[in-house]
């Protein structure tokens, strides 16, 4: 009796698997959830930020770097298409001593023909209290000349999963021969 409940049993669990392993292999992908509803927009918060990126080019530690230029570049006096790689220090001050707060790392690529205007590709990559382990994502259009320069913060991750928002940029201080420079970023970011 007992052995023919385990049977039973045991082609009860055969059957199932075959059932579902012939639905996956059916589908094209397999869904793992359904989607909920996106958080109702009160739940979002808006969150403001200042911080002091620090632009090296020169020096003993520099931490933008350049990685290509055009081949026509001293005919241009804006450096259209010149490409910098960077891993500028964030912090919490505008002194280089002040407390690091993060690293703005990613690129930027001189793509105005008139004008020193960037395209800015980087992370915000905080490394510092509640925020450590988090970024935000910033692309966007950077006319150095202009006071105030504003750029979109197009997504984000860990506390800042699902961001949006946006940058102002305003130069702090700034070298005009080695164009090291100190800029202030107000990141206005709205995030769950
Ligand atoms: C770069 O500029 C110098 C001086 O203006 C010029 O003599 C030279 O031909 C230029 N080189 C290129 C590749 O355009
Ligand atoms: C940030 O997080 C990393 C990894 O969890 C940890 O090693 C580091 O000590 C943290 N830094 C601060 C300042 O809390």
């Amino acid at each position: 009796m007992i052995k023919l409940l385990l049977l039973l049993l045991l082609l009860t669990t055969t059957t199932t698997t075959t059932t579902t392993t012939t639905t996956l292999a059916k589908q094209p992908y397999s869904l793992v959830q359904s989607q909920k509803p996106a958080p109702k927009p009160h739940h979002e918060k808006l969150t403001h930020l200042r911080v002091f990126l620090h632009h090296i080019v020169s020096g003993r530690c520099p931490n933008s770097v350049q990685v290509a230029q055009a081949a026509s570049t001293n005919t241009s006096s804006s450096f259209f298409g010149q490409v910098n790689v960077i891993d500028n220090a964030l912090t919490e001050g505008p002194a280089m001593a002040s407390k690091l707060v993060g690293r703005a790392q990613g690129l930027y690529a001189l793509a105005s023909q008139e004008g020193v205007g960037l395209l800015m590709a980087m992370n915000f990559a905080f490394m510092d209290g509640k925020y450590n382990g988090s970024t935000i994502t910033v692309l966007g259009r950077n006319m150095v000349s202009t006071p105030v320069r504003e750029m979109p913060v197009i997504g984000g991750s860990g506390l800042f999963r699902l961001a949006r928002g946006y940058v102002q940029a305003k130069t702090y201080s700034s070298d005009m021969k080695t164009t090291n420079a100190v800029v202030e970023y107000n990141c206005f970011v709205l995030h769950y």
